[in-house]
C-alpha cells in the first residue's frame, strides 16, 4: 500500500486527476469505479476542470459505481446514480448510458448484486476504483463485520452511516435502511484501488485501515490486501499514523519511471 500525505484535497484531487487522465490517454476503453460521498468531490472538480479547460475527454470510458441507496426510484435526487450525475458524469463527455450503478430500485433485489458483478466482469473489470472512507471504516457500503470476500449484495446500514448521511435528506427518517453495494471481494479485484480521505475526523478511522490488523471490522483494512493500493490523505487525516516518516520518505523517493 502506498501512503501519499499532501498538504491539501486539492492536491490530492491534482494527484489523482493526473493518474485518471494518464489511465484515459493509454487505455482505449478505461473502465473507471466511482465512488460517492463528500471525499471524491474535489477530483470531481479537477476532472471536470481539465475537462472544459484542457479538453480531457471522457468518451471512451465507462463507469460503475460502487453502490446504491435500495427503494430510491431512478431520479431521486439522493440516489446514487443521480448524485454521481450532478457532481460529475453529467460534467463531462462520457455518455450517459455508459455509466452503471447497482439497480437499487430493481423487482429481483436479492439477485441485483450478481448481475451487477457480472456486468462489470463483462465489461473487462474495473481499471481504477476511486473509494472513500466512513468514519466506522466501511469502504462502499461494506459495515463492520463485511465478509474480506464478499460480493455485491444488499446490506443494512448501521445507525452510525444513516445518521452520517442524513446531511443529504431532509432527516435522517428518509435515509434507506438498505443498500446494494460492491463487495469487499469485488472491489480487490479492480486493478488499482485509490482511496482519499481528508479532514480530522477521519484520522483514527486511516490509522485503523493502514497500520491496525486486517479485519473485518475495519473493511477498509481489505486494502492491505491489494497488489496495487493508493491511499491519499491530507494532513489532518495522515495525523495518527505512526510510520509517517517512512511514507513521506518513500514518496520523496519515488522513481520517475514509476506511476501511482
Ligand atoms: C458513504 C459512501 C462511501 C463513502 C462514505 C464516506 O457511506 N457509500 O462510499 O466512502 O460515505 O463519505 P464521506 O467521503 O462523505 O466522508
Amino acid at each position: 500500500m502506498e501512503i501519499v500525505i499532501q498538504p491539501t484535497a486539492e492536491d490530492i484531487a491534482s494527484i489523482v486527476a493526473d493518474s485518471i487522465e494518464q489511465l484515459l490517454g493509454s487505455h482505449e476503453a478505461p473502465i473507471l469505479g466511482l465512488a460517492t460521498g463528500s471525499s471524491p468531490l474535489p477530483v470531481y472538480r479537477e476532472l471536470v476542470r481539465r475537462h472544459v479547460e484542457q479538453g480531457m475527454s471522457f468518451a471512451h470510458a465507462r463507469a460503475f459505481l460502487l453502490d446504491e441507496y435500495v427503494g430510491l426510484p431512478a431520479g431521486h435526487p439522493e440516489s446514487y446514480r443521480e448524485v454521481i450525475r450532478r457532481e460529475f458524469t453529467g460534467l463531462v463527455d462520457i455518455t450517459d448510458d455508459h455509466v452503471q450503478s447497482p439497480d437499487g430500485f430493481s423487482a429481483e433485489i436479492a439477485t441485483a448484486g450478481e448481475r451487477y458483478d457480472a456486468a462489470i466482469a463483462a465489461a473487462g473489470g474495473i481499471d481504477l476504483q476511486l473509494l472513500g472512507i466512513g468514519t466506522d471504516g466501511h469502504i462502499a457500503f461494506n459495515e463492520p463485520g463485511s465478509s474480506l470476500a464478499s460480493r455485491t449484495r444488499l446490506k443494512t446500514l448501521t445507525e452510525q452511516t444513516r445518521q452520517d448521511n442524513a446531511r443529504f435528506f431532509d432527516s435522517v427518517e428518509d435515509v434507506p435502511f438498505h443498500v446494494l453495494t460492491q463487495g469487499l471481494g469485488t472491489i480487490l479485484e479492480a486493478r488499482h484501488l485509490v482511496l482519499v480521505a481528508s479532514g480530522e475526523n477521519k484520522a483514527e478511522v486511516v490509522a485503523a485501515m493502514v497500520e491496525g490488523p486486517l479485519s473485518a471490522f475495519c473493511p477498509g483494512s481489505v486494502l492491505q490486501l491489494h497488489p496495487h493500493a493508493t491511499v491519499l490523505l491530507d494532513e489532518a487525516a495522515a495525523s495518527q499514523l505512526k510510520f509517517t516518516d517512512y511514507y513521506r520518505y518513500s514518496y520523496a523517493h519515488k522513481p520517475d519511471w514509476q506511476q501511482l
